[in-house]
């Protein structure tokens, strides 16, 4: 049996021999984590253990009034804080090797911020106090290296198996000058550390694509980020949205990674007992402050000396957690409570003297303890890359630019290759949008009509474009989540995720371009012949790319899904409606003409006109036809002719039946779009899709520093 019928959805189809089976599954699994953690242990603890300590850490929020939040209003920003909100207040405490450090509270208690704290989430000005390991304070590049940080939601790639996953975390964590064989070693290994055996074939999965449980999901999430087994691990809230039985395999692999040799510390709420015996240290926190800290063992006898025993077969945890709820509602008792806390810890430090030792901190303890766990076979990325063996010189990026980009592309394309369907959504709608135009503007001539048709067919072509490329916002968020979590511990470069990205686009832009063109370009009648063609095809690809890079942008600036499809959608109406063909250039009002040179859809449309009727020598409007689509259009030909006679004599020129009176030329000029040549447009679109790829690089770049100020 698989243990993806783990999932909860699934559970109406359990037979009895399945439930047996998952039992035992478990039982193995249990079994084979404490063998493991058992080796481990054994092989570990020669060497100074770490020890994280952090001393009097406080962070707090200034409250500013809500009108003087505006961005333009913070240079005033002094003169509007109407106090500050405490998120840690004094907040101190030890995290130990082959220990799980676990921090309790209500929501709200300042969990995670304790979390951040500890992870370097948070900006150093902001913080106060101190968080040292082994005594040292650590350089933000040195935690990053040494460090994992696992967040709550699980951001994989859906159509990635948990062993691809994994891989090609490998990839990007473990440096080029690791081999192949170290690497899929490595995984391996870790496949086994997160009993994932069974499922290591197996996809993640989404809403729309069955796959492994999500218990497992967390597991693999936990597994990418500690891919280079690193020596810190910091979780917020791992086992939150997951049943029991899984809560507790994931707090169990916890255990086995932390008796391996890392300080593991989490934020979790609510624990069962079962998870209780697995943490070896316990933080409750109210309202940013320390209510208790220590083992969960010494819990009972702390509530009994404070005069609240907690009760025989209740959870001690969450006893605790509903006392401190209770006590939140009166600020009196809950300092009683915080009071009796510090009391109470200086007792048992009275008690204990010993404990008082660890504290002091011991020169160059770190950079030994550090190495002497890399030649021990941890933190694999550093132990080939770091020449004068020392940790500080480790660089930011473990691979250069162009790997990085050659496994981003990779993992983009194996993703999209299997989640086929958004590409064959994109296409059929473009083949819909292109059968259509070409039968509404079927086979248009050189008459007055037919410059109707050339100017509506020109830009309906530009407007269905550029909300086909709307849908390049679902895709762009997707990506972006995953990209935020994987920038936090610099993975890899924005720009080299950036190019990877646009490389990866083009072969699909291409085939879309190549259906609209073939659907309309003959059908419609448009001119230029076989170089014709293959303008038309550049223009509309480089329409595609600009509107992408266009859609690219404005998800990496607007972090809201919906607002962003909202502003993407505005745009491009306003792109359309300043494109210059229902207003044309000459007159948009002076104050509005910047819109019209900064709109998308005005080059390639221009192009199109360009290409349609850039021929000086094609005639539009030839003798009768200039009293086309005017009051006289239903007036006989012989009365025609008399007219023409007749213009004849006023004009002083001969206008016969045959005389040309508009060729393509004058087109141009009405339509007021006569300065730049086609090619011209054609380079200016593509250049607006490298300017836009440019800005979502740096919208990138500024939203992947994620500290809180
Ligand atoms: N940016 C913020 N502005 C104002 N209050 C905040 C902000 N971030 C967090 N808080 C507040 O800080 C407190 C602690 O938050 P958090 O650490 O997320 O709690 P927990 O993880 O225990 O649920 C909460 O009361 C929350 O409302
Ligand atoms: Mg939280």
């Amino acid at each position: 049996m698989e243990l993806q019928k783990h999932n909860p959805s699934s559970k109406s189809t359990y037979t009895s021999i399945d439930v047996e089976d998952h039992h035992q599954q478990i039982n193995k699994f249990v079994g084979d984590i404490t063998q493991l953690v058992d080796d481990q242990n054994q092989l570990i603890m020669a060497s100074t253990p770490f020890v994280l300590s952090f001393i009097d850490l406080s962070y707090g929020l200034s409250k500013i009034s809500p009108k003087m939040a505006l961005p333009f209003c913070q240079n005033n920003r002094d003169d509007h804080e109407i106090g500050t909100k405490l998120l840690l207040d004094n907040i101190s405490g030890q995290a130990r090797e082959g220990e799980i450090l676990a921090v309790l509270g209500a929501s709200g208690s300042g969990k995670s911020t304790l979390i951040d704290a500890l992870a370097g989430r948070i900006e150093k000005e902001s913080l106060k106090g101190a968080v040292t390991l082994n005594g040292e304070v650590l350089e933000s590049r040195v935690l990053k290296t040494i460090s994992a940080y696992v967040m709550q939601d699980d951001l994989l790639f859906p159509m990635l198996t948990v062993e691809e996953t994994l891989m090609f975390s490998a990839e990007f964590r473990l440096p080029r000058s690791v081999s192949k064989q170290i690497k899929q070693a490595r995984v391996q290994a870790l496949i086994d550390q997160l009993g994932l055996q069974s499922v290591a074939n197996t996809v993640i999965g989404d809403e729309g694509h069955r796959g492994v449980s999500g218990g497992e999901r967390r597991r693999v999430s936990i597994g990418v980020d500690i891919i280079h087994d690193p020596i810190l691990l910091f979780l917020d809230e791992p086992t939150s949205g997951l049943d029991s039985t899984s809560a507790f395999m994931v707090v169990k692999v916890l255990q086995g990674i932390s008796k391996s040799g890392s300080i593991v510390i989490m934020s979790i709420h609510q624990p069962s007992n079962r998870i209780v015996s697995l943490l070896d240290n316990l933080i409750f926190l109210s309202r940013g402050q320390t209510i208790y800290s220590g083992k969960p063992t010494s819990l009972l006898q702390f509530f009994k000396e404070f005069g609240h025993p907690i009760p025989e077969n209740e959870n001690p945890t969450e006893f605790a957690i509903d006392l401190i709820c209770e006590f939140e509602e009166s600020s009196d008792r809950i300092t009683s409570l915080v009071e009796f806390n510090k009391s109470w810890a200086q007792a048992r430090t009275m008690n204990n003297p010993n404990k008082l030792c660890d504290k002091k901190p011991n020169i160059n303890a770190l950079e030994d303890a550090i190495k002497a766990r890399i030649s021990k076979g941890k933190l694999v990325s550093i132990a080939t890359t770091s020449d004068s063996n020392s940790i500080s010189s480790v660089p930011s990026f473990v691979n250069p630019f162009w790997i990085e980009t050659i496994v981003i592309a990779k993992r983009l394309l194996t993703n999209s290759r299997r989640m086929p369907k958004l590409f064959v959504i994109r296409l059929f709608v473009t083949l819909v949008a292109g059968l259509m135009l070409a039968t509404l503007y079927r086979h248009l001539d050189a008459s007055p009509k037919g410059i109707d048709g050339r100017l509506g067919f020109s830009s309906f072509c530009m407007s269905v474009i550029i909300f086909i490329c709307l849908e390049e916002i679902p895709k762009c968020f997707l990506e972006r989540y995953i990209f935020m979590r994987e920038a936090a511990f610099n993975a890899y470069r924005t720009s080299s995720y950036v190019l990877a990205h646009s490389i990866v686009s083009v072969p699909s832009l291409i085939v879309l371009s190549f259906t609209f063109v073939i659907t309309t370009f003959w059908n419609v009648g448009l001119a230029g012949g076989f170089s014709g063609f293959l303008f038309f095809f550049f223009l509309i690809f480089a329409s595609f790319w600009a509107g992408s890079s266009f859609m690219a942008f404005i998800s990496g600036l607007v972090s809201r899904y919906l607002l962003a499809v909202c502003i993407g959608a505005a745009f491009s109406t306003l792109f359309i409606l300043f494109s210059g063909n229902f207003i044309s250039s000459n007159e948009i009002p002076p104050y509005w003409i910047w819109f019209h040179y900064i709109s998308l859809v005005k080059y390639p449309f221009q192009g199109i006109l360009q290409n349609e009727f850039g021929d000086s020598t094609k005639c539009f409007v030839r003798g009768l036809q200039f009293f086309d689509h005017t009051p006289l259009a239903g007036v006989s030909d012989s009365t025609k002719i008399k007219l023409l006679k007749s213009m004849s004599s006023v004009l002083g020129t001969s206008v016969t039946s045959s005389t040309c009176l508009v060729n393509g030329t004058r087109v141009l000029e009405m339509k007021g779009d006569t300065n730049i040549g086609k090619w011209t447009c054609l380079w200016i679109t593509i250049a607006w899709g490298f300017f836009f790829m440019v800005l979502f690089y740096f919208t990138l770049l500024f939203g992947r520093n994620n500290k809180r100020r």
